[in-house]
């Protein structure tokens, strides 16, 4: 069966393309996360993605309690709420689908509020840093796990 995996963009990444292009690159969210899919679904085993953006913190726990929970995988990257929300944390600590935590930026080499993220204890885990490409290794990381279990159920 064709696994599914929900991608999570927070507040402000909507403005991706022009926003700080020195931190950030000059790549829009629509481009990056249409080349995430495209990777996803021509990759083997064939990954379906659902996307979304939203500036409201409602919205996206919603949607982790709604796609997220049915999905395989989400890959997150909660923009600021990632230092403070403990309601996204509460989120996804109420469903069972495991998540990444990402970041375009190193988080680690800026300001000290961006050092600690009330994520991290409950992801999987998190890749930083490295631009465009932290949601395509996310992407991978749950590629190659799902190809495990695909082999070892068929064991
Ligand atoms: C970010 C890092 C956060 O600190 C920041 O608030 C963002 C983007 C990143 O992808 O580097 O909005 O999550």
């Amino acid at each position: 069966m064709t696994k599914t995996i929900l991608v999570i963009n927070g507040p402000n990444l909507n403005m991706l393309g022009t926003r700080q292009p020195e931190i950030y690159g000059n790549r829009t969210l629509d481009d990056m996360m249409t080349r995430l899919r495209d990777i996803a679904e021509s990759g083997s085993p064939s990954v379906r993605l659902q996307t979304i953006q939203s500036n409201l913190e409602g919205e996206l726990i919603d949607a982790i309690h709604t796609i997220g929970r049915e999905s395989n995988g989400i890959i997150i990257n909660a923009g600021a709420f990632t230092h403070y929300s403990i309601a996204i944390r509460d989120a996804l600590s109420s469903i069972e689908t495991p998540a990444i935590e990402v970041h375009i930026s190193n988080v680690h080499a800026r300001e000290d509020f961006r050092h600690h993220s009330v994520l991290s204890a409950i992801v999987v885990g998190q890749i930083v840093g490295l631009g465009e490409d932290v949601y395509r290794l996310a992407l991978e990381w749950f590629r190659a796990r799902f190809e495990q279990e695909e082999n070892g159920a068929r064991s």
